[in-house]
């Protein structure tokens, strides 16, 4: 069964064909992220209208070569402009091709990109979901099948890595900037807190780790990449550190990745030297948004529904699945 995906849910506009729920027969993601960029975040306004442009073209594009059997739509969480603009093309295909239509959770998705390596993931496993609104722990036991463990009581991970980089003048987004300056800096040089890196709970904090890097940007102004590697490594020595905890403490074989923070090249590689056990994270470009993880996450989930009765909900979450 192949399965056209859509996913609109912060400043991209994509579309993707799986089949089976492993097998990429196209991905096509378009970003409006230079015109944020320029100033530094996210407008949702100007995100929406952008994806109204683009919404139909990828579309086309994902299609042109082959046909698919189903529909699958992010429904949330993420911005509502943009939700809607995917969900409601979604709903219009869907009921003028007479086709079934699944709607995703954002988060799952983004743990299903595990299902598009080419080792399928053993279950059951830990899952870190890091991105730029939400950090969460979960024990996924099978299909549709999680435990949430814990998550952020403030920033995401993601929204740590950007608001720090734009405390040190580097670009939006931040993550990968942060990721590319830390390469030629030294961490240690500066001394950032790993909030709630020994706290017996699964839950995450980030937001002290800003106000502590403001206050030293301001007081001493240290060089950039050694700064840059220090938040880098700050902010992956709490989630190594609890992904293994609860790894170890759920007794499982596997942790998997998912979310934008985990194209971070430093926590692979952390993680990858901690955990001898399964370790599956998702390549860089299937870890950002997409919405080939999305048509995965509808091809295990099953579960189509009247297209007509579909809304798009910015609060979704892993918590109350
Ligand atoms: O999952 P995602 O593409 O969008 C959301 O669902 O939020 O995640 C975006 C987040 C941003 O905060 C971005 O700075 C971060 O992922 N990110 C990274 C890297 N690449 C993207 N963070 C750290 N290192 C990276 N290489
Ligand atoms: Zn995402």
């Amino acid at each position: 069964m192949r399965i056209l995906g859509i996913e609109t849910s912060c400043d991209e506009t994509a579309a993707a064909v799986v089949e089976d729920g492993r097998k990429l027969i196209s991905n096509v993601v378009s970003s409006s992220e230079a015109i944020h960029a320029k100033v530094g975040g996210v407008i949702p306004e100007t995100a929406a209208r952008e994806q109204l442009k683009y919404m139909l073209p990828v579309i086309e594009e994902t299609t042109k070569d082959t046909t698919y059997d189903a529909i699958a739509v992010t429904q949330g969480p993420g911005l509502i402009g943009s939700l809607l603009i995917g969900v409601e093309t979604a709903k219009a295909l869907a009921y003028t091709k007479n086709l079934p239509l699944i709607p995703v959770n954002h988060l799952v998705g983004h743990i299903y990109a595990n299902w598009l390596l080419p080792d399928e993931p053993k279950l059951p496993g830990i899952v870190l979901i890091a991105s730029g609104a939400h950090s969460d722990i979960v024990l996924m036991t099978g299909h549709g099948k999680f435990e949430y463990l814990g998550g952020t009581r403030d920033d995401a991970a993601g929204e740590a890595f950007d608001k720090a980089a734009r405390l040190l003048g580097l670009p939006y987004p931040g993550g990968p900037a942060i990721d590319r300056e830390a390469k030629s800096g030294t961490p240690g040089k500066i001394k950032l807190p790993r909030p709630l890196q020994n706290d017996q709970s699964y839950d995450l904090s980030f937001s002290g780790l800003k106000t502590a890097l403001r206050q030293i940007v301001e007081r001493e102004k240290p060089a950039v990449a050694d700064t840059a590697a220090e938040v880098q490594e700050a902010i992956t020595d709490v989630l190594v550190e609890k992904t293994i905890r609860a790894a170890r403490e759920k007794k499982v074989d596997s942790i998997l990745l998912g979310g934008g923070v985990v194209a971070n090249q430093r926590l692979r590689e952390k993680l990858r030297q901690a955990w001898s056990g399964n370790f599956y994270v998702p390549e860089v470009k299937l870890s950002t948004d997409n919405a080939a993880m999305i048509a995965s996450a509808a091809f295990y989930s099953n579960r189509p529904v009247n297209p007509l009765e579909v809304q798009a909900d910015s609060s979704l979450s892993l918590e109350n699945l």
